[in-house]
């Protein structure tokens, strides 16, 4: 995958107040029909970047955070999973932020980021909190939702703003930073070509679970993100992942 040439039309949305989307299109030619990488910034007292982007996006992210905040200044670069996209440029942005730790859960910090961050990770337990200022945000594992051991999430409560990682994932390379139509449909659609969940047995309970949150803001890491009654969202999902199984 190579994405050089396209990270000039990166762009940077506050979808909720004090929280920035920034979202980079690649084309059909890489991912097939369309995708978009997206970071999350809350500007705060200790400024933290949700998602990294994948290693070849590092320049673009970087001067994107740039035209928010001083990059020097992060204190936090935080991420559902381990992946390209979720933290791979996670070293590069350390280096470039002498202040910034990783932000993680438990799990992710024991299976693998105390091994290859350059610097140790704060390592959260399900529900814990970090003040960021008038931000704060709770970690909240789902282990395997969509995919891997090490997921969860992080809830930003002032703004009530669910991070929600590949939840929701659209492809398509041209979308408005923040949309209040139905993404359900769009996403499923997706889904069902390239199906990327594990379909665990917890995976309803970890939905209702982060409904119970009450989510105004969904910040989605592939499209649009999204503004509505996220808690009967994210119980629709649920509704839909347990009536239609897996295409194999
Ligand atoms: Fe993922
Ligand atoms: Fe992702």
């Amino acid at each position: 995958m190579s994405t050089q040439g396209h990270a000039t039309s990166t762009r940077v949305d506050e979808i909720a107040d004090g929280i920035f989307r920034i979202s980079t299109p690649v084309p059909p030619s890489i991912v097939p029909g369309g995708f978009t990488f997206n970071q999350y910034v809350i500007r705060d007292d200790e400024p933290l970047l949700f998602h990294t982007g994948p290693r070849m996006l590092f320049g673009a992210v970087r001067d994107a955070v740039e035209r928010i905040l001083p990059l020097s200044t992060l204190r936090y670069i935080s991420f559902s999973h381990v992946e390209a996209d979720e933290c791979g440029s996670l070293n590069q942005l350390l280096a470039a932020a002498p202040r910034a730790v990783p932000l993680c859960g438990q799990v992710a910090a024991m299976v693998s980021i105390g091994d290859l961050a350059d610097r140790p990770p704060v390592a959260l337990a399900d529900q814990a909190s970090v003040a960021l200022g008038r931000h704060a945000v709770q970690w909240i594992d789902a282990p395997h939702l969509p995919h891997g051991w090490e997921c969860g999430f992080l809830f930003e409560t002032a703004t009530r703003t669910l991070l929600c990682g590949d939840l929701f994932t659209q492809f398509g390379e041209s979308h408005p930073p923040i949309t209040e139509d139905d993404i359900l449909e769009p996403s499923e659609a997706g889904r069902l070509a390239m199906d990327y969940y594990s379909h665990s047995p917890d995976t309803g309970r970890l939905l209702d679970r982060l409904a119970d949150t009450a989510p105004a803001t969904l910040a989605c890491m592939h499209g649009p993100a999204w503004r509505g009654d996220g808690a009967t969202l994210l119980r629709s999902l649920a509704a839909r992942l347990a009536s239609a199984p897996p295409r194999h």
